[in-house]
């Protein structure tokens, strides 16, 4: 056992908007094997996709139809092996998505299910017949538009559960052939030396035995996300959770040094049970997305850090997410002041860290005009800001038309944004001052520092705008302090220390301090003198 993962930072890649090769506007995997170079050269040390299996696309691959192919318009098997293959030449690992939630309609599965009431596989999905006011069986919403998580199927005459779109209805893993079925996708591409899977809507997997109604929601107004008209106890994190959890991780467990990263999201409290316990040991990694929904404040974030380092348990490893698919980027939520002080925190805190393609640039969401919205959760419920085609605009890799994301005459399925031209991979590999060099730094020390990945991590004391905290090892000792504010602030140190880093590149090699100015917006990583008290 390597327990890679607990060293490596992971690099979340949406294959739609990473590199096109063959000039169809969308990302494909010979053009992330043909990036490898690329994250090998940033330093990262995993890379997680967002699914690329066949699908009919109406939730971007979320609507899996084959669970053991690469969609057509992603590549084939072949071009799957020969990205592994450079990956693993390169030391990169591979993450895949897993979506054991639900499958597309248009899988073989549930087009057998929903053939007959007596087909073999009807049992795979949920069916129910109507409630006894003669509607759906029970009161719960579709995450997407609010609506029933029902559908009725005409031909026989029976409501199937979707947790999302009505393309997209929910595998029961109550029934054994589901789970054996499922743990055997895990299994297929396991063989093929896939390294881990992210596991959509992990904690969503398991549903009430019983079909209880969700509670209303007495404080949901209109402006809300219509799906939150009800309280989830009965559809989301219940406790036969922690028994899908287990189901997967003896999968996983069956091979060396595989992971399991899940995606729930929880407070930190309930977050945490998604360890298991030291016998019973569930993911891995359950993703920690308390960055991704919180205000990005000195004191919200020390106290997120204060709260899961005492939650987290000795068996448990902690993670920090910055930015992802689903959510605005960091450098919107947080503004672009602040996004080096955003990636200085998540690659200096202690737990593996995932970064969101783009957020080494200081990518920001793109407006998408009305007239190429993509994603269907806009398109259900819109103008609440609920639509995710902003966080999944194409990377930017240089500063000619499409900023090299696909061939100048091609089309991209979303636009890149008008500051492409001036934020891109190219430029910011040039200039030594960027944040593309200052990320690449840091992931650098990262792995030089062993206390900077296994180290304790302790908040300390400092000005109401100022965090501030420590890691440290058996043998040396690291701080690193983020100004959250547009002024200057004056930190004192506990103990002298020499500047390592400043998010403004200029601070090579600079003499101990004890007392240490922060200039707005800026972070730093220091490096105690360790022969002093
Ligand atoms: C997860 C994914 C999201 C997807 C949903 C349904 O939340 O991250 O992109 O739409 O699950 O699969
Ligand atoms: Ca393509």
């Amino acid at each position: 056992m390597s327990d890679w993962w607990k060293d490596a930072a992971i690099y979340h890649i949406y294959p739609r908007s990473f590199q096109d090769t063959n000039g169809d506007g969308i990302g494909d995997l010979p053009g992330i094997t043909q990036r490898l170079d690329y994250l090998s050269w940033l330093g990262v040390d995993a890379l997680w996709m967002s699914p690329v299996y066949p699908s009919p696309m109406a939730d971007f691959g979320y609507d899996v139809s084959d669970h053991c192919d690469i969609d057509p318009m992603f590549g084939t098997l072949a071009d799957m092996d020969a990205l592994i293959a450079k990956a693993h030449r390169l030391d990169l690992k591979v993450i895949m998505d897993f979506v054991p939630n639900h499958t597309s309609d248009e899988h073989p599965w549930f087009q057998a299910s929903r053939s007959s009431r007596d087909s073999p596989k009807r049992d795979w999905y949920y069916w129910k017949d109507p409630g006894p006011n003669g509607g759906p069986p029970t009161n719960w919403l579709s995450r997407f538009d609010g609506e029933s998580a029902w559908a009725w199927d005409e031909a026989t005459e029976q409501y199937y559960l979707h947790t999302f779109l009505k393309k997209q209805p929910d595998l029961n893993w109550r029934n054994p052939e589901v789970r054996e079925a499922m743990c055997d996708v895990l299994r297929f591409w396991f063989d093929r030396g896939i390294d881990g899977f992210r596991v959509d809507v992990a904690y969503r997997v398991m549903k009430d035995p019983d079909f209880r109604d969700n509670p209303v929601n007495p404080d949901w107004t209109p402006d809300m996300d219509p799906s939150f008209r009800v309280h989830e106890t009965r559809t989301k994190n219940i406790r036969d959770a922690h028994r899908f959890n287990r189901w997967i991780r003896s999968v996983a467990d069956e091979y060396d040094d595989r992971v399991l990263v899940g995606e729930m999201n929880l407070k930190i409290p309930e977050l945490v049970d998604h360890y298991g316990t030291p016998e019973a040991p569930e993911f891995h990694l359950p993703f920690n997305f308390r960055l991704v929904f919180s205000p990005w404040t000195a004191e919200n974030v020390r106290a997120l850090v204060d709260e899961y380092e005492a939650a987290c348990p000795d068996h448990g490893w902690p993670n920090w997410v910055l930015s992802n698919h689903d959510q605005p980027r960091f450098a919107t939520r947080a503004g672009r002041a602040q996004a080096r002080c955003g990636a200085l925190f998540v690659l200096t805190v202690r737990g593996t860290p995932t970064l969101y393609y783009g957020d080494e640039l200081g990518m920001q969401n793109v407006d998408i005009p009305r007239e190429q919205v993509q994603d269907p959760w806009e398109v259900l419920s819109p103008g609440l800001g609920l639509g995710r085609d902003p966080e999944r605009t194409p990377m930017r890799w240089d500063a000619t038309e499409h900023a090299g994301f696909c061939p100048p005459d091609a089309d991209p399925w979303l636009p890149v944004g008008a500051s492409a031209r001036v934020q891109n991979v190219a430029l910011q590999r040039k200039d030594d001052a960027s944040m593309l060099r200052f990320v690449k730094r840091l992931l650098a020390l990262r792995s030089e520092h062993h206390a900077l990945r296994r180290g304790t991590c302790r908040t300390l004391t400092a000005p109401n705008e100022v965090l501030l905290y420590e890691r440290a090892g058996e043998a040396d000792r690291f701080f690193v302090a983020l100004n959250f504010s547009g002024s200057a602030q004056t930190v004192a140190l506990p103990q002298p220390a020499q500047r390592l880093l400043s998010t403004r590149m200029d601070t090579a090699d600079v003499s101990v301090e004890t007392q240490l100015s922060l200039r707005p917006n800026e972070g730093v990583l220091l490096r105690a003198e360790t022969n002093r008290p």
